[in-house]
């Protein structure tokens, strides 16, 4: 499929910008039309992956030197969304995405992101080095008219 258009921002990973990531993701894939559903569903799953980078990959400290790095790249009738982060990675993908897994019940995470990133887009996958960072990828299929 033609790519169409593309764009890059990186924003420190604090819970202030979990809003503005999934809205500015929404705002971008509006060009192409999409039904309302289905730009909800990407709204979910982006949220999701940001918000693991908010709350997962770094120590917190309140310094803005820790980010996040989303790419989108749109195409006729869909997106790709790359949420990347540079902190202490995941030892195991497989573990991390099966349902009810977390690491911080103490937080009063359920540990239902990844499984929800995957209900809601056609397409997803983690990489992750520990020590390195994680990356999540979406594409999420639009059923333009
Ligand atoms: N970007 C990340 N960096 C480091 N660890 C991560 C990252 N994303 C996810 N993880 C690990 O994977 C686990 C599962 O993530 P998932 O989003 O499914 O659940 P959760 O974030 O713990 O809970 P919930 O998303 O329901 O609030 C996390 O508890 C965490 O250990
Ligand atoms: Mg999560």
């Amino acid at each position: 499929m033609k790519e169409i258009n593309r764009m890059r921002v990186e924003f420190p990973a604090k819970s202030a910008n979990e809003g503005f990531a999934r809205s500015i993701v929404a705002a971008f894939a509006t060009q192409i039309d999409p039904r309302i559903d289905e730009l909800s569903d990407l709204r979910t799953a982006v949220s999701e992956a940001v918000t693991n980078a908010i709350v997962h990959a770094y120590d917190q400290d309140r310094t803005n030197k820790n980010t996040v790095q989303m790419e989108c790249v749109l195409y006729p009738s869909a997106i790709e969304v790359t949420i990347a982060d540079c902190g202490r990675g995941i030892e195991n993908i497989e573990m991390a995405r099966s349902p009810l897994y977390t690491t911080a019940p103490e937080m009063e995470r359920s540990g239902m992101g990844f499984t929800i990133m995957e209900t809601f887009t056609d397409d997803m996958y983690v990489e992750s080095k520990p020590g390195e960072g994680t990356k999540v990828f979406l594409r999420k299929v639009f059923h333009v008219e």
